[in-house]
């Protein structure tokens, strides 16, 4: 596949203080280990700068828990002439930041004047792929006229976090082989994060480098001072490593020795090879619209750069490893919208991040037990061993200051749902059972167990009811029946029950466990009545589905009313006395994804009726709402208006400018549900590709401006080389 590489470069020219912290996002690099933020060498934790870690967590008081950012072991502040070069202090004559995002390479490039002399800093930077632990960069210093070059370089441990510090001790160490170390412990004192830097000078001088030790500033910095005359270059090259208490591997042992020019180029040169090879299976050709191309391939850099490869259970919390927004937590964002992609492009990706669900089975049959339930019921916000990190009061009221209670943590129920969704898609996409004897079985037989004891049997009727749920819509808590987790649940039960008769295939040893864990046939007897009898809304004499019980006799207002009754832009829309609460206006697609998802029980006619009504009483006030739109607009045969809805979804994070800010708490990110929700619609929407019956279907509805369409998938262990053009797809096994 032909790529223009042109395409893939995410380019700021000129400095633009505004813009710090969306940068941040925009410029990101990862290895699925750390993520770490887009930011420039000379930044501090007032720009934001973080190396934000996976799967390790701290609570400092009564905060939420977060994941912890390590120390900065990025930083670099030099001098010409005794003037610091940074763009915080002096303004550039030239200044731009690249993203190849092909090559998974940050560069940047800035010329200072100091006093009258042009001073030119060049740098790039990557983490290790391979060996996750590392990260390699190397800079380029040269003037046009000579002067003093001070090299400053080493680790900042003045730490940005949102509810910190979470280190209470550090343990420092200054080789004698080029390398510093830094050690930080959490009030547990024996968890820690440790990151140690080792960095060479290559000049005309070749000198080794002094160490400082800031206390004050808390920077332990390599130090050197080198009179350089015109033209001449001082560059430095570094490894950094970064280890945690939570990891089993062997720390990487780092010293002078272990970077040198000639390691930076071989290891640059793989890591290209790297992502090459990356690409080579996943990149989306799309022809006629480079912009759809750059931002659906830039949406896929962002969860290549999230994807734990380097555990086989774990998952991708729902803003990547931007950050501590959102506590580091996983939602059901991880199976609904970013699965996807795994699933077809690398399975063992997708494996992982089912096997953390498998894992924290035992967190989601606590929570259940809290409540009284029987099974899974699944953490809405889900941290280490399945915690659920969500809190009673999740908003503040901006009125009063007060915490609200918000009931997200106990009723969005439908969190089980997604895990056995997840499970069933790994299944049929991939055709490996293996899972089943590795906890899959028992998770989805909880979930389905939790299902059953939320059902409701009115007196009169033959039918259940699940009461009292919220759904993907927040504003609405506390709501009766509503649609999609009253069929999410309904699937749960066929799936369970699909699982049951494929008891045989899994082998005798685990088969004998599980029979005598669980009363398999009283089991199947209330699955296949849960199922039959549970009520599922259906569509009115106007096509259109009710979200939840009583969903129509709420005032029907538009979404611009309702924004125009705010008496504080930050209000909270939904919970008791939200603006929203009280009509039809919902925060994202609902019913509209739950029909994307069961689109062939339903009619052309439903699909359009239900779009064309929800569509204009949605706010997409979550970036999780657009690419549901715009899949249903496909199935609906509208592409067109599929879309603006998909070009939202896969532009979230290359525009940025989304909200980064809620009062004093930074709540920006990067949106991996966002970009996962834009490859499912090349893939399921304008290719039209989904499993039927154990095997691919394709029904491509291209918009007009996208002529054709190329990309690899793989399915039940064959890829093919999918090419869609007009209203006909092609699979080429490749
Ligand atoms: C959305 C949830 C989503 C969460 C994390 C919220 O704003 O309403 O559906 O899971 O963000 O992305």
């Amino acid at each position: 596949m032909d790529i223009n590489k042109e395409n893939w470069l995410i380019k700021e020219e000129g400095f633009d203080k505004s813009r710090i912290e969306d940068n941040g996002n925009r410029f990101l690099l990862g290895n699925g280990y750390m993520g770490i933020r887009g930011t420039l060498s000379e930044y501090g934790k007032e720009q934001l700068v973080a190396v934000n870690l996976a799967g390790i967590y701290d609570k400092v008081g009564d905060s939420w828990r977060e994941p912890l950012n390590a120390p900065n072991f990025l930083y670099s502040k030099p001098e010409f002439n005794n003037t610091e070069l940074s763009v915080l202090s002096i303004n550039p004559k030239d200044h731009k930041v690249i993203l190849d995002f092909y090559e998974g390479i940050l560069y940047r490039e800035s010329v200072f004047c100091v006093d009258g002399v042009n001073v030119r800093v060049r740098s790039e930077r990557f983490p290790d792929m391979d060996n996750v632990h590392l990260i390699w960069e190397k800079c380029v210093i040269d003037a046009d006229s000579a002067g003093r070059l001070t090299l400053n370089a080493g680790i900042d441990y003045d730490i940005w976090d949102i509810n910190g510090p979470h280190f209470v001790r550090f343990e420092k160490e200054i080789g004698h082989d080029g390398s510093v170390s830094i050690k930080g412990f959490t009030q547990k004192d024996t968890e820690f994060v440790h990151v140690k830097e080792a960095l060479v000078s290559v000049s005309l001088l070749n000198r080794p480098l002094a160490v400082k030790d800031d206390e004050k500033e808390k920077l332990l910095l390599h130090h050197g001072i080198f009179d350089i005359k015109a033209g001449e270059t001082v560059s430095f090259y570094r490894v950094a490593s970064v280890y945690t208490s939570k990891d089993t591997d062997a720390e990487p042992a780092i010293s002078g020795e272990a970077i040198s020019p000639e390691i930076y180029m071989e290891k640059k040169e793989a890591h290209k090879k790297w992502w090459a090879l990356k690409w080579d299976n996943s990149a989306v050709k799309i022809e006629g619209d480079e912009e759809a191309e750059r931002a659906v391939n830039y949406s896929l850099y962002h969860l290549h750069s999230i994807a734990p490869r380097h555990r086989d259970s774990m998952s991708i919390p729902a803003r990547g490893l931007s950050g501590q927004t959102y506590k580091g937590a996983v939602f059901w964002d991880t199976e609904m919208f970013i699965l996807d992609f795994f699933l077809y492009t690398e399975p063992r990706v997708a494996r992982t991040l089912i096997k953390y669900r498998i894992d924290t089975l035992k967190g989601a049959l606590d929570k259940a037990k809290s409540y009284g339930y029987k099974g899974a019921f699944y953490a809405w916000e889900s941290q280490e061993g399945g915690f659920d990190a969500c809190s009673d009061y999740n908003v503040t009221d901006v009125f009063t200051k007060r915490p609200m209670r918000t009931f997200f943590k106990d009723k969005q129920v439908h969190i089980s749902s997604a895990i056995v969704f997840g499970l069933k898609k790994y299944f049929d996409v991939t055709g490996d059972m293996s899972l089943l004897s590795e906890g899959a079985f028992e998770t989805v037989m909880e979930c389905a167990i939790f299902y059953s004891e939320l059902l409701v049997k009115k007196v009169y009727g033959d039918c259940y009811e699940i009461r009292d749920v919220i759904g993907p819509d927040e504003y609405h808590e506390r709501v009766n029946n509503n649609f999609y987790t009253n069929r999410m649940a309904k699937m749960v039960f066929t799936e369970a029950l699909r699982l049951i008769d494929k008891l045989d295939t899994i082998e005798d040893a685990r088969k004998e466990e599980i029979i005598k864990k669980y009363n398999v046939k009283a089991l199947k007897e209330i699955f296949e009545d849960a199922s039959r009898k549970l009520y599922i809304p259906a569509p009115g004499e106007s096509g259109v589905i009710p979200q939840f019980d009583g969903y129509f006799d709420l005032e029907d207002v538009s979404v611009d009313t309702v924004r125009g009754r705010l008496l504080d832009p930050k209000e909270y829309w939904g919970g008791a006395y939200g603006v929203a609460s009280h009509t039809q206006v919902i925060k994202q697609a609902d019913v509209v994804t739950c029909l994307s998802l069961f689109k062939d029980e339903y009619s052309s006619e439903v699909l359009n009726k239900n779009y064309d009504y929800y569509e204009k009483r949605t706010e997409h006030g979550s970036s999780l709402s657009a690419c549901m739109y715009s899949l249903l607009a496909c199935y609906c045969d509208r592409p067109d208006e599929a879309y603006p809805f998909f070009m939202k979804s896969a532009s979230a994070d290359i525009k940025g400018g989304g909200k980064q800010w809620a009062g004093l708490v930074y709540i920006g990110g990067s949106h991996p549900a966002s970009e996962g929700g834009a490859y499912m619609n090349v893939l399921h929407g304008f290719a039209g590709i989904n499993v039927k019956d154990g095997k691919l279907v394709a029904s491509p509805k291209l918009p007009k401006n996208i002529k054709k369409l190329e990309f690899r998938i793989i399915f039940k262990g064959i890829r093919y080389l999918v090419t869609v053009e007009k209203e006909k797809a092609e699979f080429k096994p490749c």
